[in-house]
């Protein structure tokens, strides 16, 4: 079978469920993470190794690891912040494993408790490791235009950044609108600065749906060439630690942009209902 045309990298289980206040027992996420790898995604972001108490709702990351049946060519991904954060993530069976950055130094704070400089400096080492053990690492860059503590994010400050994450070893950088303030024309000045300098196969759209416009943003990054969008089943997400942050962009409504422009996805629609009711479930708790 040929590899689809636009990759979908699907973060519900992780994004989406991260900043829930009621906790989703590890048995309803490896539920969830079990009726997407039967969709047919290929890449799916099934928790992260961050620290229990800055983020509760992971904190049962190993157990969601080992509970889930692996399909085969399905590579599951989870966010390490730190070595801490790489080692178990390594030690659970990860087959890829991502550093996460802002672009702005007010969430680099809230959500890493460092500057942007130091998270780098903290990432190091996570990227040396996973050279080592041959794994696969993708960066994020969050807060790509906006942040609700320092205001409008320069784009090119965001071209820096990725420039940065992708020197450092990073196969790709996920461009996070974390708090999904982005609009057509704010994201046209920001992709054109970034294909400045970096390939767009290296970039990955990540897209919150917040004022109801991400779907715009998927058309206008695909126009540009991007082929990697993150998304969430039935819209599940949120940040912890970014104020305003709603949902991410639902599933369903980027595999509908893909097929408007006549591009294959390979996910099957009736299956992902199955994720999707799940979802709902868990979500109703
Ligand atoms: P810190 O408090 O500065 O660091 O947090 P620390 O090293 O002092 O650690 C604090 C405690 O956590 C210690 O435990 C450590 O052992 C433990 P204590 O001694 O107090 O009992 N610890 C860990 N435990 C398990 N796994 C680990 C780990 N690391 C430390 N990996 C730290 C720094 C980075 C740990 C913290 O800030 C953190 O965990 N932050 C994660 C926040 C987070 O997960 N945010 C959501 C994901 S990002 C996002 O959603 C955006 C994205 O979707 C893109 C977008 O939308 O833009 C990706
Ligand atoms: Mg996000």
């Amino acid at each position: 079978q040929a590899p689809p045309e636009v990759t979908l990298f699907e973060v519900g289980p992780r994004d989406g469920l991260q900043s829930r206040g009621g906790m989703v027992p590890a048995a309803g996420k490896i539920a969830l993470i079990d009726a997407l790898s039967r969709s047919g995604f290929r890449r799916i972001e099934a928790t992260s190794f961050v620290s229990p108490r800055w983020v509760p709702q992971m904190a049962d990351a190993a157990e969601v690891m080992a509970g889930i049946v692996r399909a085969p060519g399905v590579r599951y991904a989870a966010l390490t912040p730190n070595l801490t954060g790489f080692e178990r993530a390594l030690a659970a069976g990860c087959d890829e494993v991502a550093v996460f950055a802002s672009a702005s130094e007010g969430f680099s704070r809230a959500n890493l408790n460092c500057s942007i400089e130091d998270s780098f400096a903290r990432f190091a080492p996570v990227l040396e490791a996973a050279r080592g053990a041959g794994v696969p690492v993708r960066g994020y860059l969050s807060m790509v235009i906006s942040c609700p503590f320092d205001g409008p994010t320069a784009p090119g400050a965001v071209a820096g950044w990725t420039r940065r994450l992708i020197e450092a070893g990073c196969y790709e950088v996920s461009l996070g609108d974390t708090i999904g303030a982005g609009t057509p024309d704010t994201l046209e000045p920001l992709l054109a600065a970034l294909l400045d300098e970096t390939p767009p196969d290296r970039l990955a759209g990540h897209f919150h749906d917040t004022t109801g416009r991400a779907a715009e943003l998927v058309e206008l990054s695909l126009e540009r060439g991007l082929r990697t969008f993150d998304a969430s089943v039935a819209g599940l997400g949120g940040c912890p630690y970014a104020p305003g942050a709603r949902g991410n962009v639902d599933t369903r409504s980027v595999l509908e942009v893909i097929e408007a422009y006549g591009l294959a996805h390979g996910i099957d629609l009736g299956k992902l209902a199955e994720a999707e009711r799940i979802a709902h479930e868990l979500t109703s708790i």
